[in-house]
């Protein structure tokens, strides 16, 4: 089954077409990359996806629902999370502040109202998960603004996370990072559930191999190819836009 299905995207910021019919079929559970040069469009496919923007023409459906005119926090409920391109955290509040405030910000605002003190027992509870599972447990009292570019990074997948989605969207989650925290963060990437459906924006061909099942390839708002790693690869299409024919 299809998690994610956009039909005919289209999204023009006045002459200018950022997102020209994109057309994607994401499998439930599915890990696909969205490459393509500087400008291509891809944040701007996930800002209407995550529906921070909305489309001059064309549909987006998640799990059978048209997604399509629904603001951002209604697709945050139907399970679809994101991060950011630049980084979006507290920084004068600690590690564990930052995440407790991420899985507030996703409990049931009527349900927190009417539950005791003592049920946010389970808020803590999610919040050392989180630390744990991305490593950052020796960091917690720790501000923000004190973690190390990669840190913060990693941290922001572990708030998208918070709200437990089953669609993920990763805007360039090793952008600016040294080659040891691009590893370490891949790694606690591939090591997410595979019941997480997966959209990755991407430069580091390394990381595209290593993560996607699939790769769409946008260039000028256009989807250009689609494959697996090899098929997109191997594609005369790509080698000649993406990789400027250098391959
Ligand atoms: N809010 C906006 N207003 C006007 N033009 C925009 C806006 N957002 C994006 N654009 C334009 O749309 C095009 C696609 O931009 P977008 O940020 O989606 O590309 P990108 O593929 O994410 O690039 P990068 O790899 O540099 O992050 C660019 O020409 C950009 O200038
Ligand atoms: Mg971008």
């Amino acid at each position: 089954m299809d998690a994610l299905r956009v039909e005919g995207l289209t999204r023009r910021f006045g002459g200018v077409v950022a997102v020209h019919r994109v057309s994607l079929d994401v499998a439930e559970g599915e890990r696909r990359a969205i490459i393509g040069p500087n400008g291509a469009g891809k944040t701007t496919l996930f800002n209407l996806v995550a529906g921070k923007l909305s489309p001059s023409e064309g549909t987006i459906r998640y799990r059978d629902t048209d997604i399509t005119g629904f603001a951002p926090h209604q697709r945050a409920r139907l399970g679809i999370g994101r991060t950011f391109q630049r980084t979006n955290l507290f920084p004068s509040l600690s590690v564990c502040e930052n995440i407790r405030l991420a899985v507030l910000a996703q409990t049931d605002r009527a349900r927190r109202i009417l539950v005791p003190v003592e049920r946010f027992a389970d808020v803590e509870d999610r919040v050392d998960e989180l630390l744990d599972d991305f490593a950052l447990a020796h960091r917690a009292t720790t501000e923000v603004h004190e973690l190390s570019y990669g840190e913060q990074r990693q941290l922001e997948i572990a708030l998208a996370l918070a709200g437990r989605p089953s669609l993920l969207l990763l805007d360039e989650p090793t952008a600016g990072m040294s080659p040891a925290e691009t590893s370490s963060i891949t790694e606690i990437i591939a090591g997410l559930p595979r019941e997480v459906t997966l959209l990755v924006i991407e430069h580091d061909m390394e990381v595209v191999f290593t993560l996607a099942d699939r790769i769409s390839v946008l260039h000028h708002g256009e989807v250009i190819a689609e494959g697996t790693p090899v098929e997109v690869r191997d594609d005369p299409n790509v080698v000649e836009v993406y990789f400027g024919g250098a391959g």
